[in-house]
């Protein structure tokens, strides 16, 4: 089979380098992928194409199956030209995107189809969203409506802090259109769950429970970022709160993708808080999640080709996904003064001493050095018998890395 991957970043990597084992697996394009994906065998990068000329590349090169990594292109609607052309491929349509593309959607998808989530209200006057922060219980959280690469959530303890949220996206449009719109919503406090998960459109189909770390600093200090490490499975995922998740969000969300009629053949990520009365949804995702997918992946046992299979051919509901019984912990290196301004340009070393898996999020190769090109550079994803023992065999491991300014936390999967 040839697979067509559309992204450039660890999670993209993660999925090459599945791929990359299957024996069903002869060739693997990303497009326009990194300086890891270029290294794994079968690979090769292609550059970043636009969405015609993806369609035309995987009728040209007779693509099996593409993969499509980040939400963007979802919500561009890249899914509805490949069906329209006949082609397989692993993502929702673009009305089924828009439960990433636009909170006040996804919120009222959730209200509508019964999802437990917290209480919430749009707006897309600034005024009337000020006036209404005099009602508010503090903390609330502030959502810009559409995409703002991860940026656009922000918690906000008093009255100055929310109305200063509020002009940044409303008025001064730091997100652009995203920020037409707003969602104030009740800050829940919990623990977070992430879980990925196959959809067929008559199945979802959970994969392990993963937990994020968002903010930058170590104790979960400072602003927010993609995601700085994750362990896996999420031990905070008790059956207690899985029967909760799946009676509650799951089956609910099931029936409401059903009722849309969705061509919904890709991946659901539920963000999940177990807070006060059990499990809410904050918010989906649906694509993978980075770095998720990175300390998922390598504890699965199941063919990822043989995954993107059933999830094309509907066949997932009697399908089951298997993985080590063992933990993985990822720590990702970013260059320092991220998610502020950082150097690019820095050469990587170490990468060569490795003993587990490797990913780059953003590296390129240059002149036969490996040299970085965004925030988050790289990851590595250590499995062991416990979290404890994986989180110390990832510190052993990514202490072997460097390059100027290397910065990672270094307490991943300590609270666990
Ligand atoms: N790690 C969170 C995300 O992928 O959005």
């Amino acid at each position: 089979m040839k697979f067509l991957i559309i992204g450039s970043g660890g999670r993209e990597h993660a999925i090459a380098w599945k791929l990359s084992m299957s024996p069903l697996v002869t060739d693997i394009f990303v497009s326009p992928g990194n300086g890891g994906t270029e290294a794994e065998a079968k690979c090769t990068n292609i550059a970043a194409l636009d969405h015609e000329n993806l369609v035309l590349f995987a009728k040209e090169n007779s693509i099996d199956i593409t993969v499509v990594g980040p939400e963007l292109p979802l919500v561009e609607g890249l899914t509805d030209m490949f069906r329209r052309n006949g082609l397989a491929v692993i993502g929702p349509s673009k009305d089924g995107a828009q439960l990433e593309g636009s909170k006040a959607f996804s919120k009222n998808f959730m209200l509508n189809n019964g999802v437990k989530t917290g209480y919430y209200i749009e707006f897309d006057q600034y005024e009337e969203a000020v006036d209404y922060l005099s009602e508010c219980d503090w903390p609330v959280v502030v959502k810009a409506d559409g995409l703002a690469a991860g940026k656009g959530v922000i918690i906000c303890k008093d009255f100055k802090e929310a109305e200063d949220a509020l002009r940044k996206i409303m008025v001064d449009k730091i997100f652009g259109s995203a920020g037409d719109s707003v969602i104030i919503e009740e800050f829940l406090e919990g623990k977070e769950v992430s879980i990925l998960s196959l959809v067929d459109g008559r199945t979802i189909l959970p994969m392990l429970s993963a937990k994020d770390h968002k903010q930058i600093g170590n104790g979960n200090n400072g602003p927010n970022t993609g995601g700085m490490g994750v362990v896996a499975p999420n031990p905070w995922f008790t059956s207690e709160i899985e029967s909760d998740f799946t009676k509650n969000i799951l089956e609910p969300t099931l029936k409401g993708i059903q009722s849309e009629e969705w061509d919904f053949r890709g991946i659901l990520f539920f963000g999940v808080i177990i807070a006060e009365g059990g499990a809410y949804l904050l918010e989906y995702n649906v694509r993978m999640g980075d770095p998720e997918t990175q300390a998922i992946l390598p504890l699965l046992n199941n063919d990822l080709a043989e995954v993107f299979q059933k999830i094309h051919y509907r066949e997932l509901s009697d399908y089951s996904l298997e993985y080590r019984n063992e933990s993985s912990c990822t720590v990702v290196a970013a260059s320092g003064g991220y998610p502020g301004d950082y150097k690019k340009g820095m050469e990587i070393t170490g990468t060569n001493e490795l003993s587990q898996p490797l990913f780059i999020s953003g590296a390129e190769k240059k002149e036969g050095k490996l040299l970085t090109k965004s925030g988050r550079a790289l990851s590595v994803t250590a499995i062991a018998d416990t979290i404890g023992e994986a989180s110390d065999l990832a510190y052993r491991e990514i202490s072997k890395i460097n390059f100027e300014g290397i910065y990672y936390r270094t307490d991943i999967g300590a609270d666990l």
